[in-house]
């Protein structure tokens, strides 16, 4: 019984946020082709393919925080300004002077100094689900000993080639369960196998941690864990 109203609760909370994520959302934002999120915009257009493939800048160098805490978090205006400050090659590329003009403020005034760079999301899951990097980078970097971007790609697709971020994974409830759930076909939104299943699957294979014993805690498929 106790259960069982807990899980009403819950199923009464999603549905009334997801209503009002339905009306809040809206409804001509342009998508990108393949549908899988709006299409977005960013103040600067961020090469990461000049930072993250041809400089081989590491992932995490940028993203500090998907190793310990829910959010990657987006790296401040200083470290930007920490390299740029000494590269000569593209100081007067329109980009690059847009940058400075966040950290030196604009001419006309507009933008005062120091202003952070107004970053867009480009993923963003709606609030009533919960999800954490900390753990996944752990497992998947830290236990399994995957190259970082890999591990990073297996959500977010392969950035180091992207000049603009965007979201190339549905993100979707039943993707997210897909490699949670061990014998579960991963498997697109129409039903379609995605990708090398045994590759998939070898993400949840145990691990020995530290001293020998085998961590086999695959994801979660209680709603209330994704759902808090
Ligand atoms: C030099 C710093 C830097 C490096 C290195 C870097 N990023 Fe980023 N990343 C950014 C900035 C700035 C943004 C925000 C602009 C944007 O979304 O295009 C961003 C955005 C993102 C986003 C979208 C965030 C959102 O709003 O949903 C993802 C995902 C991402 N990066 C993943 C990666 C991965 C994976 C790597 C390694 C292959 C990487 N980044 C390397 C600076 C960096
Ligand atoms: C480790 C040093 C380093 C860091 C940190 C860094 N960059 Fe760069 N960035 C470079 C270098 C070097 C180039 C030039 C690469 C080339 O010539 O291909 C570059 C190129 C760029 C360009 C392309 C310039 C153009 O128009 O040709 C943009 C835009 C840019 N960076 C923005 C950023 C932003 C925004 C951040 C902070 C989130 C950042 N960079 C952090 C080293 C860095
Ligand atoms: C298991 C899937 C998964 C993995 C692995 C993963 N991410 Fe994410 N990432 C997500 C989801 C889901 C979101 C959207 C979160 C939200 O909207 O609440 C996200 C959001 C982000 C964002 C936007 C800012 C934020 O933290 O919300 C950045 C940047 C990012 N991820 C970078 C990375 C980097 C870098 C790595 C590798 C070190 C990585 N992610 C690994 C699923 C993943
Ligand atoms: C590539 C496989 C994979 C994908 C994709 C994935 N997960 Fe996980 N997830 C795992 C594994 C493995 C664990 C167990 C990690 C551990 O405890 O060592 C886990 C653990 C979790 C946990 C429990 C730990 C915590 O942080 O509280 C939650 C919640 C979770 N995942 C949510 C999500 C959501 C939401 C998504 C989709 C946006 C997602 N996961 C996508 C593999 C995945
Ligand atoms: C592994 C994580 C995970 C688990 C477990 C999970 N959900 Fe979800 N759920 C999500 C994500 C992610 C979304 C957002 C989907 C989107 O934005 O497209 C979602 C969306 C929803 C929605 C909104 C409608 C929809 O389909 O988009 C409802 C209702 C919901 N979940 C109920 C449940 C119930 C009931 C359970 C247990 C049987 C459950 N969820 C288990 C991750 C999870």
């Amino acid at each position: 019984m106790h259960r069982f109203l807990r899980l009403s609760v819950l199923l009464m909370g999603l549905f009334s946020a997801v209503s009002s994520y339905a009306t809040d959302a809206p409804q001509s934002a342009p998508m990108t082709p393949d549908s899988l999120g709006p299409l977005v915009e960013q103040p600067i257009e961020f090469p990461h393919n000049r930072h993250a493939k041809d400089m081989q800048i590491d992932c995490m160098y940028c993203h500090t925080y998907a190793r310990r805490s829910a959010v990657a978090g987006i790296p401040p205006l200083r470290k930007c300004i920490g390299c740029h400050q000494s590269i000569e090659t593209v100081r007067e590329t329109p980009r690059i002077k847009k940058l400075f003009e966040y950290w030196e403020g604009s001419k006309d005034g507009k933008i005062a100094a120091k202003t952070p760079v107004p970053w867009k999301k480009v993923h963003d899951l709606p609030d009533f689900v919960r999800f954490n990097h900390e753990r996944h980078i752990k497992r998947f970097i830290e236990q399994q000993n995957r190259p970082t971007q890999e591990a990073c790609g297996y959500c977010h697709g392969d950035v180091k080639e992207m000049t603009v971020a965007r979201r190339s994974k549905a993100l979707s409830m039943g993707w997210c369960a897909g490699c949670h759930e061990k014998d579960h076909p991963v498997t697109a939104e129409g039903g379609t196998p995605i990708g090398n299943q045994a590759y998939w699957y070898s993400f949840q294979k145990p691990v020995a941690n530290a001293s020998g014993s085998a961590i086999k805690a695959k994801g979660p498929n209680d709603c209330w864990q994704c759902h808090k």
